[in-house]
């Protein structure tokens, strides 16, 4: 077997699947990870929820190559976008809100990215646009969490002096009124339903064993928690996926509140489930 020298590790030439050295490979074998900031992640704060960068730079290195084809079908401010691009991989990107397109090209330009060059970016539903997608490597995306963020209880939060958006509650910001916004689902039943169909498209453009990564994180529907994790694996293995594990990613800098205090207990979800799964055609 012949491999590659590095201080990091041994590349083995076998690997089909990423760029890693066996040592690096291992460490995000981990079934928790912390979430990472860094300074350009603020640049995406017009949008109510994006991803972190790092968090998803770390998805991007184990499941893809270099030059590999990266899609995100709720794609936001493009923070998948930018992190393919950083790592030589090419992004495509789909949202049914034009104004985030806008807020993306900012991010993306201000690093020296273009359109068609090293990533594209289309507005609409992504149930509609996947039919003219092709040849996906990796998916990873976040969709709307049902339609939590027009809870009085969720939404924008101040930043803090260290100027991370975890201080105190300052009003409600939703994606759009639009109806096939995910996040306008009037049950979570529409939500799910709404949600497979995008997935099973999904499911259709992506390469055979390849990898697709679903974050979200438990959440309430109608003041009851619900878990989420278990309804999207479900979902996902309906289509054809099998399911491959969930990495928990820590949110350690959140603040905790007391909800159900004294009377009864109610979690704080401080980590989001990294969801995975494989594209293995029968
Ligand atoms: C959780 S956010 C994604 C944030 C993104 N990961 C980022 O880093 O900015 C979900 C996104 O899904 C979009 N969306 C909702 N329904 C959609 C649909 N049917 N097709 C495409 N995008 C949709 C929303 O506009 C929103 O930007």
């Amino acid at each position: 077997m012949e491999v590659k020298k590095d201080i990091e590790g041994k590349y083995d030439k076998r690997n089909k699947l990423n760029d890693l050295t066996g040592k690096e490979w291992l460490k995000l074998t981990c079934s928790f990870w912390f979430s990472e900031k860094c300074a350009d992640d603020k640049d995406a704060f017009k949008h109510p929820a994006p991803f972190l960068i790092k968090d998803i730079q770390k998805l991007i290195s184990l499941f893809s190559k270099k030059g590999m084809r990266i899609l995100d079908p709720f794609c936001g401010s493009a923070t998948s976008l930018l992190a393919s691009s950083y790592m030589g991989r090419y992004g495509i990107g789909i949202d049914l809100n034009s104004g985030y397109k806008e807020l993306a090209k900012e991010r993306l330009s201000k690093k020296g990215f273009e359109e068609f060059t090293h990533y594209e970016y289309h507005i609409g539903d992504s149930k509609d646009l996947l039919d003219n997608i092709i040849n996906i490597d990796y998916i990873i995306t976040s969709p709307p969490y049902h339609n939590i963020l027009q809870n009085k209880g969720a939404g924008l939060r101040k930043e803090s002096q260290k100027g991370y958006r975890n201080g105190s509650r300052i009003g409600i910001d939703y994606y759009s009124d639009m109806p096939n916004d995910l996040g306008n689902k009037k049950s979570y039943e529409d939500f799910l339903e709404s949600l497979k169909a995008i997935m099973s498209k999904c499911f259709n453009v992506l390469n055979n064993k390849k990898y697709c990564s679903i974050i979200i994180s438990d959440f309430t529907v109608d003041k009851k928690e619900v878990c989420v994790q278990g309804d999207v694996v479900r979902m996902m293995q309906e289509i054809g996926f099998e399911f491959v594990g969930t990495i928990a990613i820590f949110q350690s800098n959140k603040p905790l509140y007391p909800f159900g205090y004294p009377y009864t207990y109610k979690i704080n979800h401080h980590h989001q489930n990294i969801i995975n799964f494989r594209k293995v055609a029968k």
